[in-house]
């Protein structure tokens, strides 16, 4: 087999203990597409400040074509002593189109390629990713829209606060989703530069023009500091940090579904086809994805912590350690995706209980603050209409019953200042509607919410 192309200082083979330990193309062959693009560009800009023959050029860019569709077709083999995705790449091309194949590392480090393959990667994956959290906000927009007239009781501590729309309650979600989006946009505008040019770790010796590699792979701009581009990996920390909370949001949302859809609560069923079963109890259907993006949260924010760990007090510029970013921001990546994905899925299928969500609304005294906000209405100071009515309250928790059982006679002997209207006040759909302002539960408001996002989604 070909030895490696830095042997010629070694005396000794490489040990193959060390050879397995420190090879990462099980890794970072993901990054194998961005590669020979990068590889593409710095051959045309070799060629662009003549340090290139155009014939040498066409040989390369040809010979990397070839080793892209063995790439892509699954028939590149990998050799034990390939280190990494870019010595392999390097080494199949020399195969296949000779010592010329040699020149395309003029004046470039791994250390600048590889801080380029992953902006390259991540600029591609993020995409796909932006384009799985809209399709989630779709569904829950649209899951909002076709449940519109359904209550909910909306909690605080997880006791029953106030009524709410259902509807309400999942745009919530969607404003989340839209501020991940804008988190991971902001990490997207700082990776997107471009650090060849910075060679090992000094600069290049070679005349290239850096803007026009920036320009043929669609950067907006090129490193400013050499050092930092070969070191730099805060634009994973951040990546990684946006990745964390979206899972966040998902485990919340999680949460609910795994508490919605016991049978204390029974307020969702959760589509069959989303659930598993016990073996050994055969009543069981469990939340198994929501529990497992529950769990998978805690292993994206172990990613977030072990890039922090990896580049804490590492000294300028490369060192070998960087080379542990990648399964740790591959694996981030790769759990989001899939968690956002499953979930959009999960969500498209859910089935609301009207009935139990509406018998929910009745229970549990959620019209107090309406019968407060009465009283205020009527002259009374607010602190003061509190006292009334949580006297009013703790009445109808010790006789068991609910506001809407009094009587006006009853009612007034707490306070003289409540009279017939209060009945209006009472009610479920009035309390809703009265949160008229922005941001508010009230029906006018949500409709308004789902249009809007219906045109900008
Ligand atoms: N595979 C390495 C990484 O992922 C790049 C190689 C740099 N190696 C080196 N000896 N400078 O970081």
């Amino acid at each position: 087999a070909a030895g490696k192309a830095w042997e010629g200082r070694f005396r000794e083979k490489t040990n193959r203990l060390v050879e397995a330990f420190t090879g990462s193309v099980g890794v970072d062959g993901r990054m194998y597409a961005e590669d020979i693009q990068g590889s593409i560009a710095h051959c045309k800009t070799l060629r662009k400040a003549g340090v290139l023959s155009a014939a040498d050029t066409t040989a390369i860019v040809r010979g990397l074509e070839a080793v892209q569709t063995e790439l892509d077709r699954g028939r590149f083999r990998f050799l034990p002593e390939d280190e990494d995705i870019h010595m392999a790449i390097e080494r199949r091309l020399t195969e296949m189109i000779g010592p010329v194949g040699g020149k395309l590392h003029t004046g470039r480090s791994r250390n600048d390629q590889v801080a380029l393959d992953i902006r390259l990667y991540l600029r591609s994956h993020l995409g796909h990713l932006q384009e799985a959290l809209q399709e989630f906000q779709r569904v829950l927009v649209a899951k909002a829209k076709a449940n519109r007239t359904v209550v909910m009781p909306g909690y605080t501590h997880l006791q029953r606060a106030q009524p709410i729309l259902f509807a309400h309650h999942l745009l919530a979600y969607v404003d989340m989703i839209a501020r991940d989006r804008s988190r991971l946009e902001d990490a997207y505008a700082r990776l997107n530069v471009m650090p060849l040019g910075s060679g090992a770790l000094a600069g290049t010796n070679y005349p290239i023009d850096r803007r026009y590699t920036a320009g043929l792979l669609g950067f907006p701009a090129v490193t400013t500091n050499s050092l930092d581009a070969v070191s730099d990996r805060d634009f994973m920390i951040e990546v990684a940090a946006a990745l964390s909370i979206v899972m966040m949001h998902l485990s919340r949302l999680s949460e609910e579904l795994i508490v919605w859809s016991s049978q204390e609560f029974r307020f969702v069923d959760l589509p069959d086809g989303f659930c598993t079963g016990s073996s050994m109890m055969p009543q069981k259907k469990n939340p198994d994805v929501p529990e497992l993006i529950r769990g998978k949260t805690g292993r994206v924010y172990g990613q977030l912590m072990n890039l922090l760990t990896t580049l804490k007090a590492l000294p300028l510029s490369y060192n070998r350690d960087l080379q542990e970013d990648k399964p740790a921001l591959f694996d981030a990546l790769e759990t989001v995706m899939s968690s956002v994905r499953v979930m959009a899925e999960l969500m498209r299928r859910l089935k609301m209980n009207r009935e139990v969500l509406e018998e929910a609304v009745r229970k549990g005294h959620l019209l107090a603050t309406e019968l407060a906000d009465y009283l205020v209405a009527r002259g009374v100071p607010f602190r003061e209409a509190h006292a009334v009515t949580g006297r009013i309250v703790r009445s109808a928790v010790d006789s068991k019953r609910e506001l809407s059982d009094f009587s006006l006679e009853e009612f007034r002997t707490f306070s003289d200042r409540i009279e017939k209207g209060v009945f209006t006040r009472l009610s479920v759909p009035a309390a809703i509607d009265r949160k008229a302002q922005v941001g508010g539960t009230a029906r006018v408001r949500v409709e308004q919410r789902i249009r809007e996002l219906e045109r900008s989604l």
